[in-house]
């Protein structure tokens, strides 16, 4: 650290563009003694400084009484814990960035002591790990010890739970910071197989003509999960599917695979891009919205007996601009399905008859492009083919697994953390994306249908099939064979 803190209380709009915007000279995490440290910073951080990407202190605040030792070891035990195999000098070299300080978040004077911690930082970027009720308090709170007037603030999702609440968060947290200085966290952006979808689309001759409505006669996004809510019933019960992963997680799928190329590499032009997309998406239709819960749910610590939240929903949304107009984009997920895959899938149009004949008149099906993101990554063709080692002629699958093609990529906490540090807003959404996602999902949440019951293992209640009945179906993601 090298420059003396500012001491602006609040950073507001028109400060200097260079002010802080540099790379991070200190990472301050706040609840760094909490469940998500716990699960996926410290193996994230140890990570970036295996690969000699962290380049600056860490301090760690919190309310427990805890000394730096503590700390150190809670690293080194949670890392383990991910099933991380820890190397003992980038152990060390990462341990010796750790310092603690120990404060109640609603006093004043715990901001005193993180101000004396980071001293003389000049990009600090500031991590809240802590609930969304309270990034207003921890916001203040920094201001009012003058360390928001440069640097970056991150925050973790949800960022609200509707329009109007998002919209109100947003207005709390820019009393002290810019718009440019907030980081929200949708680690769907931190995905190797998002960005797999852009580069793909736009980088190749022979798909980007094809990719729009006059060859694509439907998309489907899976987000199938064969795990359920276990011990996240109090987190979840007030949330259900479409806060959960919908509204952010699937909406971050739809843009990639739906938006237009953006005219320039910025961070902002690449989100104008973004917005531009959802701005085309009209509101969600209740009719066309189907929710389940699966059996079992409602026994779970932390849900209420009569829950009627969904862990399961399905629904389709139309995007109404010249590339779309007329292509549902079908969305379903679920906790408790059969497996756990995240998909993208374009249907082409169905050819046509064929006038000759092949031994066969079976009409060709159509093409398909699956982009697989998760747990693996990978791009499956589905094409129609004469085969010599069959009869006649039949869809074949062309596959390329990711994993194959090149070790294993950093993952989105690591890519996420790293931008942050750098300042690289690309990975985070901005407010006015925020507030058309909710915008999109408003009418779902103020009519839901009612709940349907499944039976865990199943593909969800069978409602949903109404939902693709015109458009063949719902297709089972790729899977490994
Ligand atoms: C989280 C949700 O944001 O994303 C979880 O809260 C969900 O419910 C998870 O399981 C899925 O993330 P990933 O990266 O495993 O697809």
């Amino acid at each position: 650290m090298t420059a003396t803190m500012n001491s602006r209380t609040a950073a507001g709009r028109g400060q200097p563009a260079s002010a802080g915007q540099g790379s991070a000279d200190v990472f301050v995490v706040f609840g760094i003694t909490g469940d998500l440290a716990r699960v996926m910073t410290f193996r994230s951080l140890y990570r970036l400084e295996r690969r000699g990407l962290l380049q600056c202190p860490i301090v760690g605040v919190a309310v427990d009484d805890w000394t730096v030792d503590q700390l150190v070891e809670r690293a080194r035990v949670s890392i383990e814990g991910t099933g991380e195999v820890i190397d003992a000098d980038v152990f060390g070299r990462f341990a010796a960035r750790l310092s603690y300080v120990q404060g109640d978040f609603g006093d004043a004077a715990t901001y005193g002591r993180v101000a004396e911690a980071i001293k003389g930082a000049d990009s600090p970027v500031f991590y809240l790990e802590v609930p969304p009720f309270l990034f207003g308090t921890v916001v203040k709170g920094l201001a009012g010890a003058g360390l928001t007037a440069t640097g970056r603030v991150v925050v973790e999702k949800p960022f609200g739970s509707d329009r109007a609440s998002a919209r109100a968060l947003a207005e709390e947290l820019h009393q002290f910071l810019d718009e440019s200085q907030l980081y929200r966290i949708d680690h769907y952006l931190g995905k190797m197989g998002l960005e797999e979808i852009l580069y793909l689309r736009f980088a190749n001759t022979m798909l980007e003509p094809i990719w729009n409505r006059n060859y694509v006669e439907c998309v489907q996004i899976t987000m199938a999960e064969d795990f359920g809510v276990e011990d996240r019933g109090h987190f979840y019960d007030p949330v259900g599917a479409l806060r959960d992963v919908v509204v952010n997680h699937l909406m971050q799928v739809v843009s990639a695979a739906a938006m237009e190329p953006p005219s320039g590499g910025d961070p902002q032009t690449i989100k104008d891009s973004q917005v531009a997309l959802f701005r085309a998406v009209s509101e969600a239709d209740p009719v066309h919205y189907v929710r389940g819960q699966y059996e079992g749910y409602r026994s779970i610590n932390g849900v209420t007996a009569d829950s009627t939240t969904e862990t399961y929903a399905a629904l389709r949304l139309d995007i109404d601009n010249w590339r779309w107009s007329g292509v549902p984009f079908f969305i379903r997920t679920g906790k408790k399905l059969p497996v756990t895959q995240t998909e993208l899938r374009l249907v082409f149009k169905q050819p046509p008859r064929l006038g000759f004949n092949f031994g066969s008149d079976r009409r060709p099906e159509p093409n398909q492009i699956v982009i697989k993101l998760d747990p693996s990554t990978g791009v499956r063709l589905k094409v129609e083919a004469l085969r010599a080692d069959t009869a006649g002629p039949g869809a074949i699958d062309l596959d390329m697994e990711f994993a194959d093609e090149g070790g294993e990529g950093p993952t989105p906490y690591e890519v996420l953390l790293q931008a942050a540090m750098v300042g690289k807003s690309t990975r985070f959404t901005r407010q006015d994306g925020v507030e058309e996602t909710w915008r999109i999902m408003q009418p779902l949440l103020d009519a839901p249908p009612p709940v349907h019951s499944y039976t865990p293992g199943s593909w969800g209640p069978t409602a949903a099939d109404e939902l693709t009945a015109d458009y063949v179906g719902w297709h089972r993601p790729w899977v490994p064979s």
